[in-house]
Protein backbone atom coordinates (compact mmCIF):
# COMPACT_ATOMS: atom_id res chain seq x y z
CA UNK A 1 0.00 0.00 0.00
CA UNK A 2 1.15 4.20 0.07
CA UNK A 3 1.75 5.78 2.86
CA UNK A 4 1.68 8.71 1.19
CA UNK A 5 -2.55 9.58 0.06
CA UNK A 6 -4.04 13.15 -0.08
CA UNK A 7 -6.32 12.94 2.94
CA UNK A 8 -9.07 16.06 3.37
CA UNK A 9 -7.29 17.74 0.48
CA UNK A 10 -3.81 17.39 1.83
CA UNK A 11 -1.02 15.23 0.73
CA UNK A 12 0.17 12.98 4.01
CA UNK A 13 3.22 10.97 4.90
CA UNK A 14 1.24 8.11 7.03
CA UNK A 15 -0.82 10.63 9.51
CA UNK A 16 0.94 13.64 8.97
CA UNK A 17 0.30 16.30 6.23
CA UNK A 18 3.32 17.23 4.11
CA UNK A 19 2.13 20.95 4.58
CA UNK A 20 2.64 20.80 8.26
CA UNK A 21 6.25 19.12 7.88
CA UNK A 22 6.61 22.11 5.06
CA UNK A 23 6.12 24.54 7.54
CA UNK A 24 8.18 22.63 10.31
CA UNK A 25 11.00 21.89 8.78
CA UNK A 26 11.47 24.31 6.07
CA UNK A 27 11.80 23.13 1.99
CA UNK A 28 13.51 21.22 0.26
CA UNK A 29 13.39 17.69 2.81
CA UNK A 30 12.82 14.45 1.73
CA UNK A 31 10.33 12.64 3.89
CA UNK A 32 10.42 9.21 4.37
CA UNK A 33 7.25 6.84 5.88
CA UNK A 34 8.58 4.31 8.54
CA UNK A 35 5.84 1.99 7.56
CA UNK A 36 6.26 1.64 4.27
CA UNK A 37 10.42 0.88 4.61
CA UNK A 38 8.97 -2.14 6.91
CA UNK A 39 6.84 -3.39 4.63
CA UNK A 40 9.12 -3.03 1.79
CA UNK A 41 11.77 -4.77 4.15
CA UNK A 42 9.46 -7.20 5.54
CA UNK A 43 8.60 -8.66 1.82
CA UNK A 44 11.94 -9.59 1.69
CA UNK A 45 12.35 -11.27 5.31
CA UNK A 46 8.79 -12.82 4.84
CA UNK A 47 9.93 -14.83 1.77
CA UNK A 48 13.14 -15.62 3.55
CA UNK A 49 11.33 -17.52 6.82
CA UNK A 50 12.82 -20.29 7.50
CA UNK A 51 15.83 -20.55 4.89
CA UNK A 52 19.07 -19.76 5.19
CA UNK A 53 19.64 -16.55 4.16
CA UNK A 54 20.18 -12.79 4.58
CA UNK A 55 19.49 -9.74 3.50
CA UNK A 56 21.86 -7.31 3.24
CA UNK A 57 20.61 -3.59 2.01
CA UNK A 58 22.44 -1.81 -0.33
CA UNK A 59 22.79 1.18 1.60
CA UNK A 60 24.24 3.54 -1.38
CA UNK A 61 20.26 3.83 -1.85
CA UNK A 62 19.18 5.72 0.75
CA UNK A 63 22.32 5.74 3.96
CA UNK A 64 20.54 7.54 6.51
CA UNK A 65 22.00 6.42 10.55
CA UNK A 66 18.05 6.10 11.08
CA UNK A 67 17.88 4.51 8.02
CA UNK A 68 19.95 2.19 8.68
CA UNK A 69 19.24 2.01 12.32
CA UNK A 70 15.53 0.73 11.35
CA UNK A 71 16.41 -1.98 9.05
CA UNK A 72 18.82 -3.68 11.17
CA UNK A 73 16.53 -3.87 13.70
CA UNK A 74 14.75 -5.81 11.61
CA UNK A 75 17.60 -8.24 11.03
CA UNK A 76 18.82 -6.46 7.89
CA UNK A 77 22.34 -6.62 6.81
CA UNK A 78 23.90 -4.26 4.90
CA UNK A 79 25.68 -4.22 1.34
CA UNK A 80 28.58 -1.38 1.42
CA UNK A 81 30.87 0.15 -1.46
CA UNK A 82 33.11 2.07 0.85
CA UNK A 83 35.33 2.75 4.16
CA UNK A 84 32.98 5.40 5.09
CA UNK A 85 29.29 3.23 4.49
CA UNK A 86 31.01 0.60 7.00
CA UNK A 87 31.18 3.58 9.21
CA UNK A 88 27.86 4.28 8.72
CA UNK A 89 26.78 0.77 9.15
CA UNK A 90 28.87 0.27 12.90
CA UNK A 91 27.59 4.11 13.66
CA UNK A 92 23.83 3.12 13.10
CA UNK A 93 24.40 -0.47 15.48
CA UNK A 94 24.30 -2.37 12.51
CA UNK A 95 26.22 -5.61 12.39
CA UNK A 96 29.67 -5.97 10.19
CA UNK A 97 29.28 -9.49 10.57
CA UNK A 98 26.22 -9.40 8.27
CA UNK A 99 28.20 -6.65 5.81
CA UNK A 100 29.61 -7.31 2.67
CA UNK A 101 31.99 -5.11 0.53
CA UNK A 102 30.98 -4.65 -3.25
CA UNK A 103 33.02 -2.19 -5.48
CA UNK A 104 35.39 -2.32 -8.20
CA UNK A 105 37.95 0.15 -6.28
CA UNK A 106 38.61 -1.19 -2.90
CA UNK A 107 41.51 0.66 -1.58
CA UNK A 108 44.42 -0.86 1.19
CA UNK A 109 42.90 1.04 3.87
CA UNK A 110 38.99 0.07 3.66
CA UNK A 111 40.35 -3.49 3.34
CA UNK A 112 42.05 -2.92 6.11
CA UNK A 113 39.03 -1.50 8.45
CA UNK A 114 36.95 -3.78 7.18
CA UNK A 115 39.36 -6.88 7.99
CA UNK A 116 39.32 -5.65 11.34
CA UNK A 117 35.86 -4.75 11.93
CA UNK A 118 35.54 -8.07 11.00
CA UNK A 119 32.86 -8.00 7.98
CA UNK A 120 30.96 -11.11 6.00
CA UNK A 121 32.23 -10.97 3.21
CA UNK A 122 34.19 -9.16 0.23
CA UNK A 123 32.78 -8.83 -3.20
CA UNK A 124 35.97 -9.60 -5.48
CA UNK A 125 35.76 -7.61 -9.12
CA UNK A 126 39.33 -8.61 -10.11
CA UNK A 127 42.51 -11.01 -9.70
CA UNK A 128 44.55 -7.33 -8.53
CA UNK A 129 41.89 -6.48 -6.06
CA UNK A 130 42.57 -10.65 -5.02
CA UNK A 131 46.07 -10.14 -4.80
CA UNK A 132 45.48 -6.90 -2.72
CA UNK A 133 43.34 -8.14 -0.56
CA UNK A 134 45.80 -11.17 0.09
CA UNK A 135 48.99 -9.32 1.04
CA UNK A 136 46.44 -6.64 3.13
CA UNK A 137 44.96 -9.50 4.93
CA UNK A 138 48.27 -11.42 5.73
CA UNK A 139 50.05 -8.03 6.74
CA UNK A 140 47.25 -8.51 9.45
CA UNK A 141 47.90 -11.91 10.27
CA UNK A 142 43.99 -12.39 9.08
CA UNK A 143 42.11 -14.98 6.19
CA UNK A 144 39.84 -12.54 4.05
CA UNK A 145 36.78 -14.70 3.24
CA UNK A 146 35.74 -13.80 -0.37
CA UNK A 147 33.12 -13.97 -2.69
CA UNK A 148 33.96 -13.53 -6.91
CA UNK A 149 31.18 -11.29 -8.41
CA UNK A 150 30.73 -12.84 -11.65
CA UNK A 151 29.58 -10.81 -14.92
CA UNK A 152 27.31 -13.00 -16.25
CA UNK A 153 26.45 -11.31 -19.88
CA UNK A 154 23.25 -10.90 -19.45
CA UNK A 155 20.99 -7.98 -20.41
CA UNK A 156 19.18 -6.60 -17.53
CA UNK A 157 16.87 -4.67 -19.93
CA UNK A 158 17.62 -1.30 -18.15
CA UNK A 159 19.02 2.07 -18.71
CA UNK A 160 22.79 1.67 -19.50
CA UNK A 161 24.21 3.88 -16.64
CA UNK A 162 22.47 1.33 -14.20
CA UNK A 163 22.76 -1.85 -16.07
CA UNK A 164 26.26 -4.05 -14.64
CA UNK A 165 26.08 -7.21 -15.99
CA UNK A 166 27.27 -6.93 -19.55
CA UNK A 167 30.40 -7.93 -20.99
CA UNK A 168 30.55 -3.73 -21.55
CA UNK A 169 30.33 -3.05 -17.98
CA UNK A 170 33.27 -2.45 -15.70
CA UNK A 171 31.77 -4.63 -12.72
CA UNK A 172 32.80 -8.86 -12.50
CA UNK A 173 35.00 -10.90 -13.46
CA UNK A 174 34.05 -12.18 -17.07
CA UNK A 175 32.17 -15.40 -17.14
CA UNK A 176 34.49 -16.84 -19.24
CA UNK A 177 37.33 -15.86 -17.05
CA UNK A 178 36.00 -16.78 -13.36
CA UNK A 179 37.17 -20.07 -13.19
CA UNK A 180 40.43 -19.54 -13.53
CA UNK A 181 40.29 -16.50 -11.21
CA UNK A 182 38.55 -19.02 -8.62
CA UNK A 183 42.18 -20.77 -9.05
CA UNK A 184 44.05 -18.06 -8.25
CA UNK A 185 41.89 -17.13 -5.10
CA UNK A 186 41.59 -20.20 -4.06
CA UNK A 187 45.65 -20.74 -4.34
CA UNK A 188 46.16 -17.29 -2.31
CA UNK A 189 47.26 -18.05 1.71
CA UNK A 190 45.66 -15.25 3.19
CA UNK A 191 41.99 -15.63 1.29
CA UNK A 192 38.85 -18.17 2.26
CA UNK A 193 36.80 -18.50 -0.77
CA UNK A 194 33.30 -18.42 0.43
CA UNK A 195 31.03 -17.50 -2.25
CA UNK A 196 29.80 -16.03 -5.36
CA UNK A 197 27.73 -13.15 -6.27
CA UNK A 198 26.53 -11.21 -9.20
CA UNK A 199 24.69 -7.96 -9.71
CA UNK A 200 23.22 -7.48 -13.58
CA UNK A 201 21.48 -4.10 -13.02
CA UNK A 202 18.65 -1.96 -11.55
CA UNK A 203 15.13 -1.04 -11.71
CA UNK A 204 14.51 -4.37 -13.37
CA UNK A 205 10.56 -4.45 -13.80
CA UNK A 206 10.76 -8.43 -14.83
CA UNK A 207 12.72 -10.98 -12.52
CA UNK A 208 13.52 -13.34 -16.02
CA UNK A 209 17.28 -11.53 -16.52
CA UNK A 210 17.89 -12.36 -12.59
CA UNK A 211 17.08 -15.77 -13.15
CA UNK A 212 19.01 -16.26 -16.35
CA UNK A 213 22.15 -15.06 -14.11
CA UNK A 214 20.97 -17.41 -11.30
CA UNK A 215 21.16 -20.61 -13.69
CA UNK A 216 25.01 -19.32 -14.81
CA UNK A 217 25.93 -18.89 -10.78
CA UNK A 218 24.69 -22.75 -10.66
CA UNK A 219 26.40 -23.50 -13.82
CA UNK A 220 29.90 -22.46 -11.91
CA UNK A 221 29.06 -23.59 -8.88
CA UNK A 222 28.69 -27.27 -10.07
CA UNK A 223 31.83 -26.88 -11.80
CA UNK A 224 33.91 -25.61 -8.75
CA UNK A 225 32.20 -28.19 -6.43
CA UNK A 226 33.71 -30.90 -8.88
CA UNK A 227 37.42 -29.41 -8.87
CA UNK A 228 37.06 -29.27 -4.98
CA UNK A 229 36.28 -25.79 -3.53
CA UNK A 230 32.82 -25.76 -2.41
CA UNK A 231 31.06 -22.75 -1.81
CA UNK A 232 29.15 -21.57 1.24
CA UNK A 233 26.81 -18.94 -0.14
CA UNK A 234 24.98 -17.36 -3.55
CA UNK A 235 24.57 -13.66 -3.54
CA UNK A 236 22.51 -12.46 -6.33
CA UNK A 237 22.85 -8.89 -6.05
CA UNK A 238 19.54 -6.57 -5.80
CA UNK A 239 18.07 -4.56 -8.66
CA UNK A 240 14.56 -5.40 -8.36
CA UNK A 241 12.31 -2.03 -9.46
CA UNK A 242 9.93 -0.38 -8.14
CA UNK A 243 6.95 1.49 -9.71
CA UNK A 244 7.85 5.11 -10.51
CA UNK A 245 4.42 5.64 -12.08
CA UNK A 246 6.10 5.70 -15.69
CA UNK A 247 3.11 5.48 -18.77
CA UNK A 248 3.34 2.40 -20.59
CA UNK A 249 5.71 0.28 -17.67
CA UNK A 250 4.61 -2.70 -16.37
CA UNK A 251 4.16 -3.13 -12.76
CA UNK A 252 7.86 -4.35 -11.12
CA UNK A 253 7.59 -7.95 -10.39
CA UNK A 254 6.67 -8.22 -6.75
CA UNK A 255 9.22 -9.10 -4.34
CA UNK A 256 7.81 -12.31 -2.90
CA UNK A 257 6.86 -13.84 -6.59
CA UNK A 258 10.44 -13.25 -7.38
CA UNK A 259 11.81 -14.87 -4.46
CA UNK A 260 9.72 -18.07 -4.67
CA UNK A 261 10.98 -18.53 -8.50
CA UNK A 262 14.20 -17.67 -7.48
CA UNK A 263 14.13 -20.36 -4.32
CA UNK A 264 12.02 -22.76 -6.12
CA UNK A 265 14.90 -22.98 -9.28
CA UNK A 266 17.57 -23.26 -6.02
CA UNK A 267 16.09 -26.08 -4.13
CA UNK A 268 14.99 -28.21 -7.43
CA UNK A 269 19.26 -27.86 -8.27
CA UNK A 270 20.43 -28.73 -4.54
CA UNK A 271 17.47 -31.55 -4.59
CA UNK A 272 19.06 -32.53 -7.74
CA UNK A 273 22.85 -32.16 -7.60
CA UNK A 274 23.51 -31.37 -3.94
CA UNK A 275 21.89 -34.29 -1.76
CA UNK A 276 19.47 -31.79 -0.54
CA UNK A 277 22.00 -29.73 1.22
CA UNK A 278 21.27 -25.93 1.34
CA UNK A 279 23.05 -22.73 0.37
CA UNK A 280 23.41 -19.68 2.00
CA UNK A 281 21.37 -17.15 -0.04
CA UNK A 282 22.25 -13.27 0.11
CA UNK A 283 20.18 -10.31 -1.38
CA UNK A 284 21.33 -7.12 -2.12
CA UNK A 285 18.28 -4.98 -2.41
CA UNK A 286 18.53 -1.13 -2.43
CA UNK A 287 15.69 0.95 -4.26
CA UNK A 288 12.90 -1.94 -3.74
CA UNK A 289 13.51 -0.79 0.16
CA UNK A 290 13.09 2.88 0.08
CA UNK A 291 12.13 4.36 -2.80
CA UNK A 292 8.77 4.43 -2.45
CA UNK A 293 9.26 4.90 1.37
CA UNK A 294 9.98 8.47 0.28
CA UNK A 295 9.05 11.90 -1.15
CA UNK A 296 11.16 15.37 -1.62
CA UNK A 297 8.96 18.05 -0.74
CA UNK A 298 9.80 21.41 -2.69
CA UNK A 299 7.96 24.40 -2.53
CA UNK A 300 7.27 26.70 -5.67
CA UNK A 301 9.38 30.08 -5.76
CA UNK A 302 7.77 31.40 -9.06
CA UNK A 303 5.62 30.93 -12.46
CA UNK A 304 7.52 31.63 -15.59
CA UNK A 305 5.24 30.81 -18.56
CA UNK A 306 6.35 31.43 -22.04
CA UNK A 307 5.58 31.04 -25.23
CA UNK A 308 7.32 27.73 -25.59
CA UNK A 309 7.92 26.59 -22.03
CA UNK A 310 6.24 26.94 -18.74
CA UNK A 311 8.33 26.74 -16.34
CA UNK A 312 7.40 26.55 -12.78
CA UNK A 313 10.22 27.12 -10.36
CA UNK A 314 10.75 25.41 -7.40
CA UNK A 315 13.13 25.63 -4.29
CA UNK A 316 14.65 22.34 -5.13
CA UNK A 317 17.22 21.42 -7.65
CA UNK A 318 19.15 18.56 -9.40
CA UNK A 319 21.72 18.81 -6.33
CA UNK A 320 19.18 17.67 -4.43
CA UNK A 321 17.92 14.75 -6.58
CA UNK A 322 20.05 14.19 -9.64
CA UNK A 323 18.21 11.11 -11.39
CA UNK A 324 15.76 13.27 -13.96
CA UNK A 325 18.99 15.14 -15.56
CA UNK A 326 21.44 11.89 -15.19
CA UNK A 327 19.32 9.60 -16.30
CA UNK A 328 16.39 11.24 -17.94
CA UNK A 329 14.38 9.35 -15.16
CA UNK A 330 10.33 10.05 -14.94
CA UNK A 331 9.38 10.71 -11.23
CA UNK A 332 5.70 11.37 -10.26
CA UNK A 333 4.77 15.11 -9.18
CA UNK A 334 2.15 16.11 -6.84
CA UNK A 335 0.99 19.29 -5.68
CA UNK A 336 0.22 18.91 -1.59
CA UNK A 337 -2.81 20.70 -1.82
CA UNK A 338 -4.34 20.22 -5.24
CA UNK A 339 -6.33 23.34 -5.97
CA UNK A 340 -9.10 23.89 -9.09
CA UNK A 341 -8.22 25.86 -11.63
CA UNK A 342 -6.78 25.96 -15.15
CA UNK A 343 -3.97 23.36 -15.50
CA UNK A 344 -0.57 24.19 -17.60
CA UNK A 345 1.55 22.25 -18.59
CA UNK A 346 4.72 22.66 -16.68
CA UNK A 347 8.43 21.83 -16.45
CA UNK A 348 9.55 21.62 -12.80
CA UNK A 349 13.28 22.85 -12.96
CA UNK A 350 15.35 24.39 -10.03
CA UNK A 351 17.15 27.11 -9.49
CA UNK A 352 20.53 26.10 -10.31
CA UNK A 353 22.62 27.57 -13.63
CA UNK A 354 22.36 24.63 -15.85
CA UNK A 355 19.13 23.82 -18.43
CA UNK A 356 19.95 20.54 -17.24
CA UNK A 357 18.28 21.46 -13.66
CA UNK A 358 14.95 19.68 -14.47
CA UNK A 359 13.20 17.66 -12.24
CA UNK A 360 10.07 16.85 -14.37
CA UNK A 361 9.11 17.68 -17.91
CA UNK A 362 5.69 18.43 -19.66
CA UNK A 363 3.60 17.98 -16.33
CA UNK A 364 -0.05 19.24 -16.35
CA UNK A 365 -0.82 21.37 -13.31
CA UNK A 366 -2.94 24.15 -11.74
CA UNK A 367 -0.06 25.81 -9.98
CA UNK A 368 0.29 29.06 -7.82
CA UNK A 369 3.70 30.47 -6.42
CA UNK A 370 4.27 29.26 -2.68
CA UNK A 371 2.68 26.22 -3.93
CA UNK A 372 4.23 22.83 -2.25
CA UNK A 373 4.56 19.64 -4.28
CA UNK A 374 6.14 16.47 -3.39
CA UNK A 375 8.34 14.58 -5.93
CA UNK A 376 7.26 10.97 -5.50
CA UNK A 377 9.31 7.84 -5.12
CA UNK A 378 12.29 9.80 -4.18
CA UNK A 379 13.26 7.68 -1.19
CA UNK A 380 16.45 5.53 -3.22
CA UNK A 381 19.10 7.38 -4.78
CA UNK A 382 18.02 10.89 -3.80
CA UNK A 383 19.90 12.18 -0.36
CA UNK A 384 22.42 10.21 -1.08
CA UNK A 385 23.47 11.22 -4.63
CA UNK A 386 22.93 14.83 -3.16
CA UNK A 387 25.63 17.36 -3.80
CA UNK A 388 26.64 20.99 -2.94
CA UNK A 389 26.31 22.36 -6.28
CA UNK A 390 25.92 26.02 -6.63
CA UNK A 391 26.79 26.33 -2.62
CA UNK A 392 23.36 24.75 -1.83
CA UNK A 393 23.10 23.39 1.53
CA UNK A 394 21.65 19.70 1.30
CA UNK A 395 17.73 19.17 2.30
CA UNK A 396 16.75 18.20 6.05
CA UNK A 397 15.63 14.72 5.86
CA UNK A 398 12.73 13.82 7.73
CA UNK A 399 10.91 10.27 8.94
CA UNK A 400 6.87 10.17 9.75
CA UNK A 401 5.88 7.37 11.95
CA UNK A 402 2.37 7.05 12.27
CA UNK A 403 1.46 10.77 13.85
CA UNK A 404 4.91 11.57 15.08
CA UNK A 405 7.64 13.00 12.66
CA UNK A 406 11.54 12.73 13.32
CA UNK A 407 13.95 14.99 12.14
CA UNK A 408 16.56 12.12 10.97
CA UNK A 409 19.04 14.98 9.24
CA UNK A 410 18.87 18.43 9.69
CA UNK A 411 19.13 21.21 6.80
CA UNK A 412 23.25 21.96 6.20
CA UNK A 413 23.79 25.59 6.18
CA UNK A 414 25.85 27.32 3.34
CA UNK A 415 28.63 28.10 5.79
CA UNK A 416 28.75 24.36 6.59
CA UNK A 417 29.41 23.90 2.92
CA UNK A 418 32.79 25.34 2.76
CA UNK A 419 33.70 25.19 6.42
CA UNK A 420 36.63 22.43 5.24
CA UNK A 421 37.72 25.03 2.95
CA UNK A 422 40.73 27.50 3.65
CA UNK A 423 42.60 30.29 1.69
CA UNK A 424 45.97 30.00 0.75
CA UNK A 425 48.94 31.24 3.39
N1 LIG B 1 24.47 -4.46 -5.28
C1 LIG B 1 25.37 -3.82 -6.05
C2 LIG B 1 26.71 -4.39 -6.21
C3 LIG B 1 25.01 -2.62 -6.69
O1 LIG B 1 25.91 -2.00 -7.45
C4 LIG B 1 23.71 -2.08 -6.51
C5 LIG B 1 23.32 -0.82 -7.16
C6 LIG B 1 22.83 -2.78 -5.67
C7 LIG B 1 23.23 -3.97 -5.09
C8 LIG B 1 21.44 -2.29 -5.39
O2 LIG B 1 20.64 -2.28 -6.53
P1 LIG B 1 19.08 -1.92 -6.43
O3 LIG B 1 18.40 -3.01 -5.64
O4 LIG B 1 18.97 -0.61 -5.76
O5 LIG B 1 18.64 -1.88 -7.81
N2 LIG B 1 21.64 5.72 -9.00
C9 LIG B 1 20.90 4.82 -9.88
C10 LIG B 1 21.00 3.38 -9.44
C11 LIG B 1 22.43 2.89 -9.32
C12 LIG B 1 22.52 1.48 -8.83
C13 LIG B 1 23.92 1.13 -8.48
N3 LIG B 1 24.10 -0.17 -7.92
C14 LIG B 1 19.45 5.30 -9.95
O6 LIG B 1 19.12 6.28 -9.29
O7 LIG B 1 18.65 4.73 -10.67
Amino acid sequence: MSYFSHQDGVLHAENVSLSAIAEQFGTPTYVYSKAALLENFSAYHDACQGRDALVCYAMKANSNLAVLDLLARQGAGFDIVSGGELLRVIAAGGDPGKTIFSGVGKTVEEMQLALEKGILCFNVESIPELHRLNEVAGKLGMRAPVSLRVNPNVDAKTHPYIATGLKANKFGVAFDDALDTYRTAASLPHLDVVGIDCHIGSQLLDDAPLLEALDKLIELIDTLHAEGTHLHHLDIGGGIGVDYGVAGDKPPVPVGDYLGRLFKRIDAWRAEKHGGQPIKVIFEPGRSIVANAGVLLTKTEFLKPGAEKNFCIVDAAMNDLMRPTLYQAWMGVQPVTPRDGEKLVWDIVGPVCESGDWLARERELALEPGDLLAIMTAGAYGMTMASNYNTRGRAAEVIVDGDATHLVRRRETPAEVFALETMMK
